[in-house]
């Protein structure tokens, strides 16, 4: 039986290609995709544990914060609206990734990248001058379609302009730009709060305008990708922007596979209905569990929540603020960690012991709550060195997820995926993360209120089962062509007996030796 996670070996295939300036433009602009993503996940929480906002937008979670003092601790943030105001972005993306699919494949991937930023650049406004509850979801919801766009052409543009050598460190760097919008928000909250008259909150809403505009200026001047052009027959464009892009003369080999890869997608009239058969079980299996496990990790409890997370434990608002900076910056570190390992240590190491580490911390966090805590939400006096254990525990806790589920969440499933399904699968792969991403937004005040500190182990159970599930189900992936990926299923202990019958698709066979080759 074959290893576990085993590394199948055999000849890759490379096209030569150079890191030019031109390549290293596309990078900035994929950070920009990140940080407007990242910008807003890192802003919502802050301002929603700051006091004039909450007095103006939402008075009741306001009064049940400061005037009940018997309330329990757990519940103080208990409101539906506020939540919806936190995760009505991600329905919004949800949708507009599904519409932004369309809008990439057929006007290219710049338009829709465009689209992102203007659309993201209204919600801004809106949000910053926002007199009512309702601006406030509406410019959350066209921040929603921003981001919807952004992340379904960003990505893409991405990995079809990088070099195939620097293909994993370029597709981190995507999450490395999240982890820095998410820190900027973060740091920006923590001045911002402290101006005088309590309107901070509109710059930290508004400010979301300056990615934005780089968003919006990166990609007007930025051409399309060599693949878009191909894909809309402009054949002579293609082959020039290709040779651009790489720094080289001879780009023969590259460009005819690509030519081939664009007649090979469009020879499957039915990407979707593909998916249901039974040699794709595995992919189906990633494009679904690894966005929905990211999620289950319960990171974006302390992404979205961590003031009022650490508010509820007993700090204060002004120390609440700066232990999400804190959080924040670990993140970015971290990443980086993540950058220089996924190619030495490989993805399954990262994932495995990323979800030890994580798991070890929701264990000590969820019982320095219920110690103090208890099930009543009555904590009594709480000693300073009780909330540095738990924050350096988030730390540690928001470290692990940095260097494993957080860039691998987005990694693996955009390299496993054969030609053929790789855009559906990748589209399942988005939607169920923001499906989730939403679903924990949407529940966490409420779970907090009902599960207490068993919130922690919730999310911990769950752990538990995407480490098996990585353990025994995921193969490593790491220095393998995404042309040869097959072979990594086809080996593997589980799924090689999915993989039985030919790759085949009409007249297109997919061959062992990672080449689409046509019968003729
Ligand atoms: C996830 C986000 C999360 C972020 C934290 C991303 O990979 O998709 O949901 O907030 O990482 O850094």
């Amino acid at each position: 039986m074959p290893a576990v996670g085993g590394i199948p070996t055999g000849p890759g295939k490379e096209y030569p290609g150079n890191l030019t300036p031109y390549v290293l433009v596309t990078c900035v602009v994929a950070a920009m995709g990140g940080l407007i993503f990242g910008y807003d996940i890192g802003i919502s929480g802050g301002v929603t544990s700051m006091d004039p906002f909450l007095r103006k937008f939402f008075p009741k979670v306001y009064r049940s914060k400061h005037d009940d003092t018997s309330t329990n601790q757990y519940c103080q943030y208990n409101s539906e609206t506020l939540t919806m105001f936190t995760s009505s972005l991600y329905l919004a993306a949800l949708l507009s990734s599904l519409v932004a699919s369309t809008v990439t494949r057929k006007l290219g991937r710049k338009p829709s990248m465009l689209l992102g930023g203007l659309l993201f650049f209204a919600g801004a406004l809106l949000n910053g001058f926002a007199q009512a509850v309702w601006m406030l979801i509406v410019g959350r919801i066209l921040l929603g379609f921003g981001i919807g766009f952004a992340n379904q052409s960003v990505p893409l543009y991405l990995s079809e302009t990088a070099p195939y050598k620097y293909r994993g460190a370029l597709n981190i760097g995507f999450q490395l730009s999240i982890t820095v919008g998410i820190l900027i928000a973060n740091v920006l909250n923590y001045f911002f709060a402290k101006i005088d008259g309590g309107w901070g909150w509109r710059l930290s809403l508004g400010g979301a305008i300056v990615p934005a505009i780089i968003l919006t200026a990166g990609s007007l001047f930025l051409p399309d990708t060599p693949n878009s052009l191909i894909e809309r027959g402009n054949m002579e464009d293609a082959r020039e922007k290709l040779k651009r892009i790489r720094g080289l003369e001879n780009v023969d080999e590259e460009f005819d596979d690509l030519v081939m890869a664009s007649e090979l997608s469009k020879k499957v009239e039915h990407p979707w209905r593909n998916l249901l058969q039974r040699k794709y079980r595995p992919h189906v299996a990633v494009a679904t569990l690894i966005p929905f496990f990211q999620q289950f990790t319960g990171i974006n409890v302390i992404m979205f929540y961590a003031p009022v997370l650490f508010n509820t434990i007993g700090f204060g608002d002004d120390a609440s603020l700066m232990s999400s900076v804190i959080t924040g910056l670990v993140n970015v570190v971290a990443t980086l960690v993540s950058i220089y390992g996924v190619d030495k240590w490989g993805r399954r190491f990262l994932f495995l012991e990323g979800g030890a580490q994580m798991l070890i911390c929701q264990i000590i966090v969820a019982a320095c709550i219920g110690a103090k805590f208890g099930i009543d939400g009555q904590p009594g006096e709480l000693p300073k060195w009780y909330a540095i254990v738990v924050v350096l525990f988030i730390c540690i806790y928001v470290a692990a997820f940095a260097w494993s589920w957080g860039p691998l969440g987005w990694l693996v499933p955009s390299e496993v995926f054969p030609l053929e399904i790789r855009s559906a699968a990748q589209s399942i792969n988005v939607s169920v993360n923001m499906v989730f991403t939403f679903v924990v937004a949407q529940a966490f005040l409420n779970m907090l209120c009902h599960m207490k500190f068993g919130l922690f182990l919730f999310f911990a159970f769950f752990v538990v089962v995407m480490t098996i599930y990585i353990y025994y189900f995921l193969p490593e992936t790491k220095n393998i062509p995404i042309e040869e990926m097959n072979q990594v299923w086809r080996s593997h202990w589980f799924w090689a007996k999915f993989m039985t019958e030919e790759f085949s698709n009409g007249n297109v066979e997919m061959h062992k030796g990672g080449q689409a080759l046509k019968n003729v």
